[in-house]
């Protein structure tokens, strides 16, 4: 029985953790880690390990959702304070880098007055001596850029505070994600295997190649301890997988996974959008999962750092399959804007490609171009945002995720470069997050709650979106990256009803879009589009239309 080869369920529910708080793209990077601990993670146990009911009630009210409220009703505060003790025991680099980095900013706001920076070198904390440069922009406000590379070779970037959390998932439901820790339970698997160990390669591989329950064990370096055995036993299967069946015809197959994640399969290559998968149950929504991967991915591109288009949950459980990330280039050194090139490279990823609007690969039929991305960042400066192109055949299909279209004039010289675009893919999720909802904790300095709310993390709306659609001359416009896909409630904090504006103006864009013969809808749940390969005189593109 024990040498029987065992398959990995592919209901396995994988939370990658950092201090045991759902790992992000924030928690990763050292600087804007230390501020999140500080500013976000400390604060929020402090405040529950003194007011848990209000913890309990606030999670319960559906307008606080994504709020700081952890949701253990109110119970588990001895845990949550040891969680605290802990962190502060074996994070205190970090905590005293968040506290040199707010020193910094208010040393250089009171001496910085736009003579040489130099003699302000002395009065960098010490910590981070050799591992920031001041630096004024060209009208003299002084601030510091990091040197990200040293900081991830420093005590600062620590791989033991990384750990999955194992477990079967069953549907849904599933709490909100970012607010709350994870504790350790007797239903979970909680295993220390940093996220950049090959290790984690070789478990998700075996959804199709099985292993034996012993090399399972080794895999994951349990100690033999009866508990992890039986929990790792219901974590495998003798079952084989159903087959994927790929796409090799001569076109192009686009497929809908939820959110803004899309995979083509076109020429021999597949290409994924922002990855997040929903794990395999049954359930009433029809959807593309796990099961529904190739193979190998290609190419793996990411649109921008926000949570909900870079999940290390599904990258992770990926990674084996693929060939190159693609990311938006980064390299300002500003605390806002961490270098995805070097966190996706310290996530495990070996092949990783940063570009650039307008740099272009070359794919079998076709290529890939990065595109301007405008807003959707409270104004910050902040380069890791790319709108994507991708000619396949006589297709060309644009992926703009949250770009926000603040300034149309930008999609016109995109059209004098591109021409014309057959589909566009848009988010419009039109009354984004405050500033501080995400980018908080790398504030040093009050935010005014006027400005705060001025500042939101919002896409098109109805008029902006309809004039990407009309000056790239769009035969199909999408909306998606809107996340409504229950499966993906741990991550997003937004449940729209009918009268909610996202849903208001993106039914305005496919109305007009209609009106003007186009193919137009709001993806939701799954989709499946065949495009058929060149033939000049046909009217219509589309082969097949799926669910
Ligand atoms: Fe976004
Ligand atoms: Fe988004």
């Amino acid at each position: 029985m024990p040498d029987r080869p065992l398959f990995l369920r592919e209901n396995v529910q994988v939370e990658p953790l950092v201090d045991q708080w759902y790992a992000w793209s924030h928690l990763l990077p050292p600087a804007t880690a230390a501020r999140n601990i500080t500013e976000r993670h400390l604060k929020i146990m402090d405040s529950y390990i003194s007011a848990p009911q209000v913890h309990a009630s606030a999670v319960k009210n559906p307008k606080m959702l994504g709020g700081p409220f952890i949701d253990y009703g109110g119970r588990r505060v001895d845990e949550i304070k040891a969680l605290r003790e802990r962190t502060k025991r074996d994070r205190s680099d970090l905590l005293e880098l968040s506290e040199a980095l707010q020193e910094l900013d208010n040393r250089l706001l009171s001496k910085a007055k736009g003579y040489s920076l130099q003699p302000l070198y002395a009065e960098v904390p010490e910590i981070l001596q050799g591992y920031v440069e001041l630096v004024y922009d060209l009208n003299n406000q002084a601030s510091f850029k990091l040197i990200e590379s040293l900081l991830y070779r420093s005590k600062y970037y620590d791989r033991s505070a990384q750990s999955l959390m194992l477990s079967l998932i069953g549907g849904d439901d599933r709490p909100f994600v970012l607010s709350t820790p994870r504790l350790e339970d007797e239903t979970l698997l909680h295993v220390r295997v940093p996220f950049d160990d090959s290790a984690i390669d070789e478990f998700f591989r075996s959804k199709t190649q099985p292993r034996s329950f012993d090399a399972y064990r080794d895999l994951l370096r349990l100690d033999g301890n009866a508990r992890a055995d039986r929990l790792l036993r219901s974590l495998l299967t003798e079952e084989p997988p159903a087959p994927y069946v790929g796409y090799s015809g001569s076109g192009v197959r686009w497929r809908y996974f939820g959110h803004a994640c899309i995979l083509i399969e076109t020429g021999g290559v597949s290409m994924m959008f922002d990855p997040v998968l929903s794990y395999t149950y049954e359930s009433q929504i029809s959807r593309f999962t796990y099961a529904d991967l190739p193979e190998r991915i290609d190419y793996v591109l990411i649109t921008h750092n926000h949570q909900d288009h870079i999940l290390f949950e599904t990258l992770l459980q990926i990674r084996h399959k693929v060939g190159c990330v693609i990311v938006p280039r980064t390299s300002t050194g500003s605390l806002q804007d961490p270098s995805l090139e070097f966190m996706f490279r310290h996530a495990g990823f070996k092949n990783v490609l940063g570009l650039d609007s307008l740099e272009e690969i070359a794919t079998p039929n076709g290529s890939i171009t990065g595109l301007p991305f405008l807003g959707e960042h409270s104004d910050l400066n902040i380069n890791a945002k790319l709108a994507y192109l991708v000619r396949a055949g006589r297709h060309s299909l644009l992926f703009a995720a949250d770009s926000c279209n603040i300034e149309p004039k930008l999609y016109e010289h995109i059209h004098r470069e591109v021409g014309d675009v057959d589909a566009a893919f848009l988010g419009m999720e039109c009354d984004g997050a405050p500033l501080s909802w995400l980018y908080g904790p790398l504030l040093t300095r009050r935010l005014e709650r006027a400005m705060d709310e001025s500042r939101r993390l919002s896409g098109s709306n109805f008029e902006q979106a309809r004039a990407i659609v009309e000056r790239l001359r769009c035969k199909d416009a999408y909306v998606y990256a809107m996340g409504q896909e229950p499966w993906l409630n741990y991550v997003m904090s937004i449940k729209y009803a009918d009268t909610s504006r996202p849903i208001v103006e993106s039914n305005r864009l496919i109305d007009s879009c209609r009106q003007r013969g186009m193919r137009a809808e709001r993806l939701f749940g799954e989709k499946e589009i065949l495009l058929e390969p060149a033939l000049e005189s046909s009217p219509d593109p589309v082969l097949a239309v799926g669910q």
